[in-house]
């Protein structure tokens, strides 16, 4: 059944509370094709929930395009200006480019690279807060670890990685508080500053970096390799700091799976996937219709914008049983919670590896997490994810 609501599906406001769940999983049962009529948008936009859906309009032949943006609030009168050089908002030469060059930093291989990294980080941030006082896991663990390992991708210097790990803290903490009397937006300018610093350096000095990558292509203008550094910054900090807040999340609250990792009763890889699942972080993705595409068995002109929301597929009943229960081993487990289609997230083998060592480490070296409160959740329409989670660790 396709059924036609109207509600401003990009008002923030709807997705402070577990809530959220209860109405994306109604739209998802009746495969729901809803209107946002100009609001939080300037021209308004059609959504998506289903899983079928979902995948139908990602899928890698869809008439869509991401080129006008793909976030609630551009369509194609009102455009990202990235479009058509950042790799995330950008079709065929350049997506195929700009993937190829990027692809190698951040595969399989490269991640398996950076997993030491990766548990340097962990463990000394669980030596500050085991037995201690409450910790907020939103701000003291679920940042620092994607923000150290962008840094080794990107090629930052070790003495400014502290500085650099502050500001993107800042821009992407989804709070307007200052900081150095900075508001997020500034912290994000003094980041593109930064890269240009960082481009000029790598120009006299090449490494094995991103910005020595990109430089070395020879045909992307200063622009452009600024834009890219920056697709990997948000696509690697603003969603996994979420997934690993969720993985100590699960610890808290899902009985026996702190003891169930530690002592190997479930595979760890499972566990990474049902983490992925259930915090779902990226909350919509936007394409707009290249050619006149029936959705939904409703018809829609070219020009169009379609939303999918992608934590509501991710529970979506028809594909996950019992899809609010996290469940270790679950199997299959085809979450889209990477997107799906030309856009797959380039980065999901570092998420893995970054939420696999999380959950080890975590196992490994405490016996007891305690939810001190419920968590409170972010006010956002991209990133679903956790203002606070304050729990208290006991070592083992
Ligand atoms: C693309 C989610 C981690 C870099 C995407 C997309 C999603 C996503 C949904 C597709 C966007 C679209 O279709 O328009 C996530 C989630 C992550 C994560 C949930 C963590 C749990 C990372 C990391 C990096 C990264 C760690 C890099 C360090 C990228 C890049 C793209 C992308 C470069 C663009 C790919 C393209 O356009 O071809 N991500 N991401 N992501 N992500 Fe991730």
């Amino acid at each position: 059944m396709q059924t036609t609501k109207t509600v401003d599906l990009g008002d923030p406001d709807l997705y402070t509370t577990l809530d959220r769940h209860a109405r994306w999983r109604e739209y998802a049962a009746e495969d729901a094709m809803v209107w946002s009529e100009p609001g939080s948008s300037p021209g308004g936009f059609w959504s998506v929930f289903s899983h079928r859906a979902c995948a139908a309009v990602l899928g890698p032949s869809a008439p869509f395009t991401s080129e006008y943006g793909m976030m609630i609030g551009f369509d194609r009168d009102h455009p990202d200006t990235s479009g058509g050089q950042m790799m995330v908002v950008s079709e065929q030469d350049q997506h195929r480019k700009l993937r190829k060059l990027v692809g190698p930093l951040l595969s399989r291989a490269a991640a398996r690279k950076l997993s030491d990294r990766v548990r340097t980080e962990v463990r000394g941030v669980l030596d500050r807060v085991l037995d201690g006082e409450v910790c907020d896991v939103a701000a003291e663990i679920g940042p620092r670890i994607p923000a150290a390992v962008v840094c080794e991708i990107l090629g930052v210097p070790a003495e400014d990685q502290d500085m650099l790990i502050d500001l993107t803290n800042h821009a992407f903490g989804g709070e307007d508080e200052l900081f150095d009397g900075m508001t997020p937006r500034q912290a994000h300018t003094e980041i593109l500053v930064y890269f240009d610093e960082l481009i000029s350096a790598r120009r006299a000095n090449p490494g094995d970096d991103l910005v020595s990558t990109l430089l070395s292509d020879g045909e992307l203008s200063i622009d452009d390799v600024v834009l890219n550094c920056d697709n990997v910054l948000i696509g690697g900090n603003e969603t996994t700091r979420h997934a690993i807040t969720g993985a100590v999340h699960a610890f808290a609250t899902v009985p026996g799976l702190l003891a169930q990792v530690r002592d190997g009763d479930v595979d760890v890889d499972p566990v990474v996937d049902e983490v992925l699942r259930w915090t779902s972080p990226a909350m919509h993705v936007l394409r707009v219709t290249t050619g006149d595409v029936t959705v939904n068995g409703r018809d829609l002109e070219a020009g169009t914008p379609v939303v999918a929301w992608l934590p509501a597929a991710n529970r979506d009943p028809a594909v996950f049983d019992d899809p609010d229960t996290f469940r270790p081993g679950r199997k299959p487990n085809r979450h889209i919670t990477f997107g799906h289609g030309m856009h797959h997230c380039l980065g999901s083998a570092l998420a893995r590896i970054e939420l696999a060592v999380v959950l080890r480490e975590v196992a490994e070296r405490v016996s007891r997490v305690e939810l001190e409160n419920e968590p409170a959740w972010l006010r956002a329409v991209v990133v679903q994810g956790y203002r606070e989670l304050p729990v208290r660790f006991t070592g083992r």
